[in-house]
């Protein structure tokens, strides 16, 4: 398996055994780099020269960030649960009627508008007053953003000693593997409305987004007779499709009492009559066949490899000759947002006690192996949100096991 699925990652100063190696020429410069960067004088001399001095102070600041991260957050909290960005929806407000709407002292109102405004979520204006700053006006508008940032409460005390996880993730039961009530659970299918209502509202709120980058993303769903949407939650993924592209039928599969939840979704959608309800367990049920179209949104990174091969090779077994099979998802190393896959979703999958962000290459191995080809990558607006990989049905050799 793990040869299968080796990364294509750079295996810098990686020898046999016993060989001795000379460091290449990026190795060299590293250490060289990073003596001075470490060196107290240095550091002391770069901010002193006019030069070097906007170099450190951006570093020096980067730094910073990345310690009081935590901080920042809580003041995103202290917004949220006090509904401050819908309150300046309208337009600015002063610091005495904002204390009065949020039941704040006026003291403390200052101190949090003062903090929001510094991290551009909210902005100071004349006369006392307070708008919402760009980040602030852009939170408005994003959906389940705010359920979201709540959620992140039981992230962050999951979070609030790393180690223990790192060392055994299986070791400790945490609160987030609790919450997604499939993620270490030997018979998913089993999971009642109480264990699945929670996640299954939160992705249903965030999925508007994702639904927009992949209609953006994918141009062909014009072609496609039926999409079978796997782990498609409350079906809004297939409601956003099947609302964009009338002719098309609909397939939702997720565990049974997700499905029940679809339901009702999708007949307030008015597309009862377009949409089949499969509920069953990937791993231990077969995919119902006959979808020209297969898609996985936000899937294959709640599972480790094995796992995740297995639901690839399920819909490898399930698809017609002329299928596809499309993937959505936040994944490692995408440029201009790596701490988003890397370190989020990274250490997000980490406390979940299952799966891991994956690279493109890491996947389309993985797409080999459970028998598909051409694999194309479609690219999206934002990238950090969602990346879309589609593959075809290879020789049927790859899709045993
Ligand atoms: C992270 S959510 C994504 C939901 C949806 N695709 C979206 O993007 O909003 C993962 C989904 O996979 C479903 N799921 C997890 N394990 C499953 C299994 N063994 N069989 C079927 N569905 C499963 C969950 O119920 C959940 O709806």
């Amino acid at each position: 398996m793990a040869s299968d699925l080796t990364p294509s990652r750079p295996a810098v100063g990686i020898t046999a055994p016993g060989a001795v190696s000379r460091p290449g020429w990026r190795e060299r410069w590293l250490r060289w780099r990073n003596r001075l960067l470490a060196d107290p004088r240095f550091q002391h001399l770069s901010a002193a020269f006019p030069l070097t001095r906007p170099l450190a102070r951006r570093k020096a600041r980067a730094l910073f960030d990345l310690c009081a991260g935590f901080v920042y957050s809580q003041v995103l909290l202290a917004c949220v649960r006090l509904r401050l960005f819908p309150l300046l929806a309208e337009g600015p407000r002063s610091v005495a009627d904002i204390a009065r709407h949020t039941d704040l002292s006026e003291e403390s109102a200052r101190r949090l508008l003062a903090a929001a405004a510094s991290l551009g979520l909210l902005e100071a204006v004349s006369g006392d007053r307070y708008a919402l700053g760009d980040l602030g006006a852009a939170a408005l508008g994003t959906p389940g953003l705010d359920a979201m940032i709540e959620h992140h409460a039981i992230l962050y005390r999951d979070l609030s000693d790393p180690l223990p996880l790192l060392i055994d993730r299986a070791a400790r039961t945490t609160e987030l593997q609790r919450y997604w009530a499939y993620a270490r659970t030997p018979r998913p299918a089993h999971a009642e409305d109480g264990a699945v209502a929670d996640y299954s509202a939160l992705m249903a709120g965030t999925q508007p987004m994702i639904a927009q980058e992949v209609l953006a993303a994918y141009p062909r769903f014009g072609r496609h007779r039926l999409v079978m949407d796997v782990g498609g939650g409350e079906g809004a993924f297939l409601a956003a499709i099947g609302t964009a592209h009338a002719h098309l039928r609909l397939r939702l599969f997720d565990l049974p009492s997700v499905t029940a939840r679809a339901r009702a979704r999708l007949a307030k959608a008015g597309l009862t009559e377009r949409t089949e309800f499969a509920g069953g367990s990937f791993f231990d049920d077969p995919l119902p066949g006959g979808a020209d179209l297969i898609t996985l949104v936000r899937i294959l990174h709640d599972h480790d490899d094995v796992r995740a091969l297995a639901i690839l090779k399920a819909v490898r077994r399930a698809m017609p000759a002329d299928g596809t099979v499309l993937i959505a998802e936040p994944m490692a190393g995408t440029a201009d947002a790596e701490p988003i896959g890397d370190a989020y979703f990274g250490f997000y999958l980490l406390a979940m006690g299952s799966g891991r962000p994956r690279r493109f290459g890491e996947l389309k191995s993985m797409l080999a192996v459970a028998g598909f080809d051409r694999v194309r990558r479609h690219a999206t607006r934002q990238p950090m949100l969602a990346r879309v990989i589609t593959a075809r049905p290879g020789p049927r050799a790859g899709a045993g096991g």
